[in-house]
């Protein structure tokens, strides 16, 4: 399996994958600073909200390593460095979820300035959030491959996989459990415009796995659709409020309406961590922006007039009604209306 995201015990450095030089490289960056990891989220070398989540829980020990204890209380750094990972990316919650998580852990220990205890506490926090990724992941793979029949065929969009998890993923650990259960089905891949997380790592993933599966560009997922070639729908998600509003990655909410008016099901692959239960409505998540070049050029190549105007929004909003299920580790929640989110996430 994929290992996204390697705490190196020994040494004290983060491993990542370099994900903006797949698939045609596969190099690994090594992060030794909270500043280096807060650069790697930023720039999307890791990405994906567990995968950037257990990034940061490791940012948090590895900016305690490297604290000057002489000239500042524990706790005094210890917020410092949680600030600046959380700040980077605005989306996904399981960053700051995932974060504040470490900071407490450290903070509950009251360690009168001891920093060696508290990389000690850090690291073993950040190491069960990555374990129980994994299991969480593995346990939607569970639930969710249910849903895929022999000779399917399902649409996703973005990388939900293996890469923007601890390990296996969520949308795609829903097509991965299936292939285990030996069942036989087809993916239309997404290519996901502007960054094409869904042509450079979606189908290196699905290849690596070799689980049948076929690379569209967005503007083909309509007339896919249409045609009656999908059987579902399923995406990740970065964020999901108390009332089933979904934060994901940008054209998800286009294929949501897609769905919807072809009656096609739609289903969102999350773990608990991507829950917001202190929100309820769309308005209150905030959307990353991010710079205008990212659509003027693809892989430094222009494609667009250099002073173009852009509008660059990273994740878009899908509102309950048009969704059919979220597959979540604790099972599928559907209707998502009224208490259910809370009652099933806090069970
Ligand atoms: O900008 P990215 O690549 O971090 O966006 C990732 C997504 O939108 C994923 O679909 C989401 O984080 C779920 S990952 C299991």
């Amino acid at each position: 399996m994929i290992d996204t995201v390697y705490y190196k015990h020994d040494t004290g450095r983060l491993e990542l994958i370099d994900q903006t030089l797949l698939p045609v490289e596969t190099r690994n960056i090594e992060c030794g600073t909270e500043h280096e990891v807060a650069f790697a989220i930023k720039t999307l070398q890791v990405r994906g909200a567990p995968a950037i989540g257990v990034a940061a829980a490791y940012g948090v020990a590895i900016g305690l390593a490297g604290s000057d204890n002489q000239n500042e209380p524990l706790e005094v750094s210890l917020d410092k460095i949680c600030k600046l990972l959380i700040s980077v990316r605005p989306t996904a919650v399981n960053l700051s979820w995932a974060v504040k998580r470490v900071q407490k852990a450290v903070l509950k220990a009251n360690l009168q300035n001891n920093f060696e205890k508290a990389v000690k506490i850090a690291v073993k926090e950040a190491d069960k959030i990555k374990k129980e990724d994994i299991e969480m992941c593995r346990n939607i793979g569970k639930f969710g491959a249910e849903l895929i029949k022999d000779g399917d065929s399902w649409l996703t969009h973005c990388n939900a996989g293996a890469l923007a998890t601890a390990g296996y993923g969520t949308a795609l650990g829903v097509f991965r459990a299936a292939k285990e259960m030996g069942k036989n089905f087809k993916v239309y891949v997404d290519e996901t415009r502007p960054l094409l997380q869904g042509a450079r790592l979606t189908a290196w993933e699905l290849m690596q796995e070799k689980i049948d599966s076929v690379l569209i560009c967005d503007n083909m997922a309509g007339s896919l659709i249409r045609a009656d070639k999908v059987q579902g729908i399923v995406v990740g998600a970065d964020r999901i409020t108390s009332k089933g509003f979904v934060a994901n990655k940008i054209g998800t909410y286009s294929l949501a309406v897609l769905a919807k008016y072809n009656g096609v099901p739609f289903y969102v692959a999350a773990p608990t961590s991507t829950f917001d239960l202190s929100l309820s409505y769309d308005d209150e998540i905030v959307i990353e922006e991010r710079d205008p070049d990212e659509v003027r050029y693809i892989k430094g190549v222009q494609i667009a007039p250099a002073d173009m105007p852009v509008y660059n929004p990273a994740f878009d909003i899908t509102p309950p009604e048009l969704i059919t299920g979220i597959i979540t580790d604790k099972g599928i929640i559907r209707p998502i209306y009224g208490q259910t989110i809370p009652e099933i996430i806090k069970s």
